[in-house]
């Protein structure tokens, strides 16, 4: 059986930061879900669909094809074959990501790419629904969180670093409703699995939540 490891949390929380250095000292893959969600919500976009139109995003969800492959370590998320990775982490895709993932045939669809691949692959693998849904049988599981301020600030510094003209009370506005939505949807909501390790990251450096993983990982 492989070894996995399920992370958790609320976005801004650091999971992929922790997630890829995670994998990197323990010589793991990362596979990061909400890229897939992302790749499903960018189809959307290019193909016109509103994603309030749900009949229309169920129906044009069967023609996107998404796989993932690694190249020299890194997760490409490929879109019917092109490699989509430059276009998802914008926040317009993120928000899209969120509504699209509401739908469960979306999840249903990108929750069997996401077992088949965990099932012989040694990996650390991020999203809302991975310890509870994904991956019950996860060997180590993490909910990652930390003060929704703490997380818009950490986004809104990202974002200025990569240039973006951006507004802090805005970022904290849009992660609020991401939380709200992620948490309350019918299908696989964000919670913490009950076997899970509450991890709470406001008041900790990168390297410390990384320590205190990798122990959490050893025992
Ligand atoms: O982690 P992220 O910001 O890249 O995720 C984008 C959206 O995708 C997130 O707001 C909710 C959705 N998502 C999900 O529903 N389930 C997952 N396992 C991963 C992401």
């Amino acid at each position: 059986m492989a070894f996995n490891i399920a992370v958790d949390g609320p976005a801004g929380a650091g999971k992929s930061t922790i997630a890829k250095a995670v994998a990197k000292k323990m010589n793991l893959i990362y596979v990061d879900t909400g890229a897939m969600y992302r790749a499903m919500a960018l189809f959307m976009i290019r193909e016109g669909i509103a994603i309030s139109d749900t009949d229309k995003v169920i129906e044009k969800c069967k023609k996107a094809d998404i796989t993932i492959r690694y190249e020299d370590g890194i997760q490409v998320v490929l879109l019917n074959g092109e490699n989509v990775n430059a276009f998802l982490r914008t926040e317009e895709v993120g928000n899209a990501a969120s509504a699209v993932s509401v739908i469960p045939e979306v999840r249903a669809k990108l929750v069997e790419l996401q077992k088949a691949l965990a099932a012989n692959t040694d990996c650390i693998m991020d999203g809302r629904d991975i310890g509870t849904c994904v991956l019950p049988h996860a060997q180590v599981k993490i909910y990652l969180t930390a003060d929704s301020l703490v997380r818009a600030k950490r986004r809104y510094e990202e974002l200025v670093a990569k240039g973006v003209d951006c507004d802090l009370d805005a970022v904290h506005k849009d992660i609020q409703e991401r939380d709200y939505r992620d948490m309350n949807r019918a299908t696989s909501p964000l919670r913490q699995a009950e076997d899970a390790v509450l991890l709470d990251t406001s008041n900790l450096s990168v390297e410390q939540v990384i320590d205190k993983m990798i122990a959490l990982c050893a025992h």
